[in-house]
């Protein structure tokens, strides 16, 4: 127990830092946009982890996207038991009173067409993440002298029925997307999403940094599947699986992963993600559970340190990854894929990983052409990296260019 709450510690640490690091984009023509709190709610108990209403973003599409609409989930990790959980909820994570209220839209998010192409006179929406259960749980705690609240769902579904008012219900076109924990949700919500829209919606999901794979860690522990199990349990998240997978599954807890999912999901699908996730790399492959000596500590924040023994994992985790990947790449006709080998984590939020002049890119093409591309049907949109080191497009959140402090 104290293993896991150490392990959960850690990920909420670096998936804070994480964040600030990517939120912290310097531009002086940033896009500010208000906080709108969901006051109604509370008639269906949608509340986050502290009880504290849910909310969101939005800024307003105009023109040619006026009727089409991005949701973006908001990111953050996970918690998956009572300490952890309380605490998240008395801290900006679990909580929208303790959130900042002006929220800086940048990259996807942008309304600058030089900054992001396809989708900047969208309506777009920020859904703030204040559940700790990728917005999926539908259970309370309460033992009395303390209540926590699992209502990821609820909360999901509120922010959709407050929304369709305000014209999602006649969009022309959506996207439902977002960024790890966020990027879980987008797998996990599309099909519902879709059921929201008139079938003459274009409904599509993205995820980013979303694909957590089923994988051991470097000592066979399966610490990812084991911590999926706890949150699944916890918040109450399985009734909410998609029933086309937990009908189909030994364990249905195992179709909160999306390499079970992605076959029973309806609308198309585009998957981004860095084969050495970050996220990934230092929790599901090495989580400090299985490195307790810190042999991996220099490896961690800087790949040219890696052992080649250490290299050789990491690169057998990228194949496994391209394996879940490519069967989704050649089955799907209308699926894509951007699966670059750079050590990032959240590729869409971030103007200088979504569309810059020094972006990552892929065949000449950055993230945000490939989205396009796949979004509005223009081209084929599949793209698999070669393996580190031979992409110099990245922009490693970890390396020997960026300090410590970065991550
Ligand atoms: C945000 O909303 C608050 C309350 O409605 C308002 O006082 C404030 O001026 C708004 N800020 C911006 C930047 O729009
Ligand atoms: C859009 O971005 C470009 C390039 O950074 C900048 O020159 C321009 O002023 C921006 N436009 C708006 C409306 O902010
Ligand atoms: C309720 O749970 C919290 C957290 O586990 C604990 O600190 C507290 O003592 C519990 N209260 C009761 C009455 O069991
Ligand atoms: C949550 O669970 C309650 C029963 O505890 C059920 O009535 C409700 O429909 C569920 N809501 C969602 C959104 O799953
Ligand atoms: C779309 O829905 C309408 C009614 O809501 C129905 O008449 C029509 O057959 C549906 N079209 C398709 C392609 O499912
Ligand atoms: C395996 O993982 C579980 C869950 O994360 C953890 O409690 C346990 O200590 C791990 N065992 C080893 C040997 O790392
Ligand atoms: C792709 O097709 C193969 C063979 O039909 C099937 O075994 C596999 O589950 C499919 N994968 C996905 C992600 O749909
Ligand atoms: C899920 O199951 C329902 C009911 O059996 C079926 O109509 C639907 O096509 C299935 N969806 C997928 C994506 O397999
Ligand atoms: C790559 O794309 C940029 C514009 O996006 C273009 O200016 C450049 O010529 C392209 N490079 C190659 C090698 O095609
Ligand atoms: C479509 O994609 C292919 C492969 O990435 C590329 O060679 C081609 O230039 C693209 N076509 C257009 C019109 O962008």
């Amino acid at each position: 127990m104290k293993l896991v709450v150490k392990i959960v510690l850690v990920i909420v640490v670096v998936v804070v830092l994480l964040t600030c690091a990517s939120t912290s984009v310097s531009s002086d023509d940033r896009l500010l946009v208000n906080m709108t709190v969901v006051h109604g709610a509370a008639a269906t108990g949608a509340y986050c982890l502290d009880g504290s209403l849910p909310a969101y973003h939005i800024h307003r599409g105009s023109g040619a996207g006026e009727r089409n609409w991005l949701l973006q989930f908001e990111g953050g990790g996970w918690c998956n038991d009572i300490e952890s959980c309380a605490e998240r909820a008395r801290s900006r994570r679990g909580s929208t009173r303790l959130m900042n209220k002006l929220e800086s839209f940048s990259g996807i998010l942008s309304n600058n067409a030089s900054h992001n192409p396809d989708f900047y006179n969208w309506n777009r929406v920020k859904l703030r993440y204040c559940d700790g259960g990728s917005f999926a749980g539908n259970s309370t705690f309460d033992n009395g002298t303390l209540v926590l609240y699992f209502r990821g769902q609820r909360i999901f579904e509120a922010i959709i029925e407050d929304l369709l008012p305000k014209g999602l219900s006649h969009a022309n076109k959506a996207l439902l997307s977002g960024c790890s924990a966020g990027g879980l949700a987008s797998y996990l919500h599309c099909n519902r999403f879709s059921k929201y829209l008139p079938n003459t919606t274009s409904v599509k999901c993205l995820g980013d940094a979303g694909f957590f794979l089923d994988s051991p860690d470097i000592t066979m522990n399966h610490t990812q599947r084991t911590f999926f199990q706890h949150l699944v349990a916890l918040q109450g998240i399985e009734p909410n699986l998609d029933e086309n997978c937990t009908s189909s599954i030994s364990d249905p807890k195992q179709c909160i992963f999306p390499q079970y999912l992605l076959k029973y999901i309806a609308p198309p699908v585009f998957i981004l993600n860095s084969a050495y996730d970050v996220y990934q790399f230092h929790h599901i492959l090495v989580p400090p559970s299985a490195d307790p000596h810190g042999h991996w500590n220099r490896c961690k924040v800087n790949p040219q340190a890696c052992s080649p023994d250490q290299m050789a994992l990491l690169q057998a985790f990228r194949v496994e990854m391209l394996q879940v990947v490519r069967s989704f790449m050649y089955n799907s006709t209308r699926g894509g894929i951007f699966i670059n080998s750079c050590f990032a984590h959240c590729q869409s939020e971030s103007q200088d990983t979504w569309f810059a002049s020094d972006s990552p890119r892929m065949f000449n093409e950055t993230i945000a052409e490939s989205i396009g591309d796949w979004y509005f049907g223009r081209n084929v949109s599949k793209k698999i990296d070669r393996p580190y080191p031979y992409d110099t497009t990245c922009h490693n959140i970890i390396g020997p260019a960026s300090t410590n402090d970065n991550l």
